[in-house]
């Protein structure tokens, strides 16, 4: 993989948006939100790996698979934010900015949701700004990538 590809890594139901809770979510697509990424990311001189799983393991699998070769990676986990120790241990093992996002403010919800454990071993995190988070997110990530490059 290109170093300046951005991978944006979705967790668990994450494929629903526009359709589940959308007082909560907004009505935008994910596939929306990953054209609003292609379009900030190009801007910055970055290609964007788009994903969606809601399998724990095969997002464990996607970070180490990009672990050394991204650019960046924007990691919304959906539920396993606060579940999944796994996913934390894959990303304290990341060589690259991590950047984690919610859409909603979790810290504004229910107190299961008040916990991360991505939180800790990211570089950023970017917490209720809506679906507007991904592209900030993408915006630190080639800051970053410019800053260290
Ligand atoms: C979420 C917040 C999580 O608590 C929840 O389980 C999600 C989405 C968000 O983007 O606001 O699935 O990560």
């Amino acid at each position: 993989m290109a170093q300046q590809t951005v991978v944006v890594l979705n967790g668990p139901n994450l494929n629903l948006l526009g359709e589940r809770e959308p007082e909560v979510y907004g009505h935008e697509t994910l596939a929306d939100v990953e054209a609003r990424c292609r379009t900030v990311a190009a801007a910055a001189g970055l290609e964007v790996d788009f994903r969606q799983s809601n399998h724990e393991g095969v997002l464990v699998d996607a970070v180490q698979e990009v672990r050394t070769s991204a650019a960046g990676i924007v990691i919304n986990a959906g539920a396993l934010t606060h579940t999944s120790v796994a996913l934390r241990d894959a990303v304290a093992a990341v060589a690259v900015p991590v950047i984690e996002v919610h859409i909603s403010n979790v810290h504004a919800r229910e107190a299961f949701r008040h916990h991360s454990y991505l939180s800790a071993v990211a570089d950023g995190v970017i917490v209720g700004c809506g679906t507007q988070g991904y592209e900030l997110a993408i915006a630190r990530v080639a800051q970053l990538q410019s800053a260290l490059g």
